[in-house]
């Protein structure tokens, strides 16, 4: 896995199956920022804008930031463009999910075994509508923005080689290198990219000739058939929903039987916010 070469300033060569140039920056503001300069410029659908870190991550949610430790994580942003709205992929972010996922089982994979890498393959999950568990932990987050043009932006941000996390998220963050035990290399971090560029292209380009992507995700959902509470829309907004966790609607969103109820109800914003089992 040591095979980066720099080729100028900023592009690096990366296998990118979208057929378009991979850009890093060592520092930066935030990947989403820089992405939508790029798209601005005229760059091709599938840029990629990598940096070693970022001053001003953004999380998912409205005032949230995404932490990371310098040249330890991968955080990223590929832009998609998409000149007619009604082609754009349902349900992306969790298809993005999806891509992230089997990226991260594969790169585990080609890892050298050891102990606690034996049962990684079980512990991987998808919490909706955007993040990546392991072991019930967070390792990796993912935030998708429109332009309302004819772009969208894919920022996906994941904890690679981190082994420390500051005190409110310890109990709640994790990393590859913390749950298969393993010490990666700095640029391991661009093979992880090369596999979720390569899923991330199958999954938002292939024809579901098998099985559909909720199929293949159902299996990959945290908390499914499990009790949960859920807060509806916007952060705080305090209307929670405790109930059963009983899957992923055609358009990707989440559905909660309610306790006490024969009908379930269908999500499209909000958080999965306590887990009561
Ligand atoms: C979340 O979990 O709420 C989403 C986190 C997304 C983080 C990534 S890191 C690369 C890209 N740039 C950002 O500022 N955010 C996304």
């Amino acid at each position: 896995m040591n095979y980066r070469i720099r080729l100028d300033m900023n592009q690096i060569i990366i296998a990118n199956s979208f057929n378009a140039p991979v850009y890093y920056e060592e520092t930066v503001t935030s990947t989403m920022d820089i992405s939508r300069k790029l798209a601005e410029e005229g760059k091709p659908h599938g840029t990629v804008i990598v940096a070693d870190f970022q001053k001003a991550g953004r999380g998912r949610i409205r005032g949230r930031t995404w932490e990371m430790y310098k040249s330890l994580n991968l955080a990223f942003t590929i832009f998609l463009r998409y000149p007619l709205q009604e082609n754009i992929p349902a349900a992306l972010t969790l298809r993005a999910g999806l891509a992230v996922l089997n990226a991260i089982k594969d790169f585990a994979g080609s890892l050298p075994p050891n102990n606690e890498g034996q049962d990684f393959h079980e512990k991987i999950k998808i919490k909706w509508p955007n993040d990546i568990m392991l072991g019930g932990k967070k390792c990796a987050g993912i935030l998708c923005e429109a332009d309302g043009l004819s772009c969208v932006y894919i920022g996906i941000g994941i904890n690679v080689n981190q082994k420390e996390f500051p005190v409110h998220l310890r109990s709640k963050a994790t990393s590859i290198a913390v749950e298969t035990g393993i010490n990666l290399n700095k640029n391991d971090r661009f093979y992880l990219l090369e596999k979720i560029l390569t899923y991330l292209y199958s999954e938002l380009n292939e024809k579901e000739v098998f099985d559909s992507w909720r199929t293949r995700l159902d299996q990959y959902i945290y908390k499914k058939g499990e009790r949960v509470v859920f807060e509806e829309g916007a952060a705080d907004s305090g209307k929670k929903t405790n109930g059963c966790l009983s899957g992923i609607g055609n358009d990707g969103e989440l559905l909660i039987l309610p306790d006490g109820r024969t009908e379930q109800l269908s999500f499209f914003t909000g958080e999965l916010i306590i887990d009561i089992n």
